[in-house]
């Protein structure tokens, strides 16, 4: 079928074609298969969550740990709420009732001490006749929790209904974990910046900046404020005013940041555009809800925690200057985006979901 002098060129010169044709079929293939994958997708993708515009590197990853044995969403003790009766008796004052659940029946009452006990792991807290330091705490640390519940929905409802009972922060033991002390100044006859950084401490989560963010910024000073989280100005050069954030409080700054990226299990652009982490014009939705976060923590420290200092007995102060121990993100979030990753804890303890007034068992009528 090809003319002849294409017969005869082409017996005159042999030529191997099998190299060539794998060479190309590779080619092919691997072009083929970087089609399929540009237009289907990978098909193994990291996972991740979409934070910020398209094609900005906001994104989130996740970190999936075998190692991670903590008592997590498979402990929460739950039970459903009994509905009171037209006009049932209420524990009101009766002795040993804390203040906090005067409104609830017996039966809801005997439930939720059950829970109470078994959330934080003390058998006998709340038991008639014990006045122990633990069921002291306890009546305060129920009105934290209705204080959180009521006030800051803004945060622990932040998207669904989530709330937070004890199991948020205890998860079975008397002490949670992530609990936090002072530290400053950890050596203070250095002069000027005090050695409360390059340390290697676990608060300062292993790195050369400061261990003192959570004291500095969580706590008011004597005069009721709380210090400015902000980092240096983005002029150089520029005269520095009184009250201007000196390159100390730019680290500590970042020191505390660092510690809500692993209380979360995040990265900074869960929160901030990482192009201008000083531009409340580009962070994300989350940003607020850890701004609110800020004042509830310092709000329940000031209300709820400190004034533990002379309940509690000596061996639980801390180590430097016997003060009560703190919570903060770490305590509720424990390394997870939401706490107990969003179970909604809440929906069947309507009785730590007010301070004031009467639980509401609507929902379960
Ligand atoms: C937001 C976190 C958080 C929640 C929610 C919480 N606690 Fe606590 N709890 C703490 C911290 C932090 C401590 C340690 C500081 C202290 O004892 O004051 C503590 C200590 C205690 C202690 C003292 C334990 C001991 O042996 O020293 C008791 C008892 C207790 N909590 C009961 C409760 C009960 C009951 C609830 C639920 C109504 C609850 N807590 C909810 C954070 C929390
Ligand atoms: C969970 C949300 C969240 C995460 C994660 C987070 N930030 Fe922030 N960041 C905030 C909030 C809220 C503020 C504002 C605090 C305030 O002023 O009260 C802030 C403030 C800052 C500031 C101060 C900006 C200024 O105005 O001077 C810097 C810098 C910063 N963050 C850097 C980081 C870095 C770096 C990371 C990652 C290691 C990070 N952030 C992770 C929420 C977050
Ligand atoms: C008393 C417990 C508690 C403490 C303390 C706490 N959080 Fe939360 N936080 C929650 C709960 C519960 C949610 C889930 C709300 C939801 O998803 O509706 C949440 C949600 C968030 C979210 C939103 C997550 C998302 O997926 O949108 C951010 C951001 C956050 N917390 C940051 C912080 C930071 C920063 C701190 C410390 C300054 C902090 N939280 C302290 C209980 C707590």
């Amino acid at each position: 079928m090809f003319p002849k002098w294409f017969d005869k060129w082409n017996a005159d010169n042999p030529t191997n074609i099998f190299g060539p044709a794998i060479a190309v079929g590779v080619a092919g293939s691997a072009v083929f298969l970087a089609a399929m994958i540009v237009g289907f997708g990978q098909p193994f993708p990291t996972e991740s969550q979409q934070t910020g515009p398209r094609g900005t590197g906001m994104h989130v990853q996740e970190f999936v740990s075998d190692l991670a044995v903590y008592p997590d969403v498979e402990g929460f003790f739950t039970s459903e709420p009994v509905v009171p009766a037209e006009g049932a008796a209420m524990m009101g004052d009766a002795a040993g009732v804390p203040p906090a659940l005067a409104n609830l029946t017996p039966e809801n009452y005997e439930r939720l001490v059950t829970a109470m006990r078994e959330w934080t792991g003390i058998p006998d807290l709340l038991a008639p006749g014990n006045d122990s330091y633990q069921t002291q705490v306890a009546w305060s640390m129920i009105e934290m929790t209705q204080n959180i519940n009521q006030n800051w929905i803004g945060h622990v409802q932040a998207n669904a209904e989530v709330g937070v009972t004890c199991y948020t922060c205890h998860r079975g033991q008397a002490v949670p974990n992530n609990v936090w002390f002072k530290v400053s100044p950890v050596n203070s006859n250095v002069a000027g910046w005090s050695a409360n950084q390059n340390r290697v401490t676990m608060v300062s989560n292993f790195t050369s900046l400061p261990s003192d963010y959570l004291e500095t910024y969580l706590l008011a000073d004597e005069n009721g404020n709380y210090a400015n989280i902000g980092v240096h100005d983005l002029e150089s050069r520029v005269q520095q005013q009184p009250g201007d954030p000196l390159i100390q409080q730019a680290e500590r700054t970042y020191a505390f940041m660092n510690y809500f990226a692993n209380s979360l299990g995040v990265n900074c652009v869960f929160c901030h555009n990482s192009r201008a982490f000083y531009d409340p014009g580009q962070v994300t939705p989350q940003w607020a809800t850890a701004s609110l976060g800020i004042a509830m923590v310092q709000e329940t420290l000031e209300q709820y925690i400190l004034p533990l200092q002379d309940v509690l007995p000596a061996e639980r102060l801390g180590p430097v200057y016997a003060d009560v121990p703190k919570l903060a993100c770490r305590t509720c979030h424990q390394g997870e985006q939401q706490p107990l990753n969003g179970l909604n804890v809440i929906r069947n303890w309507p009785e730590l979901a007010v301070l004031d007034g009467a639980p509401d068992y609507s929902a379960f009528e």
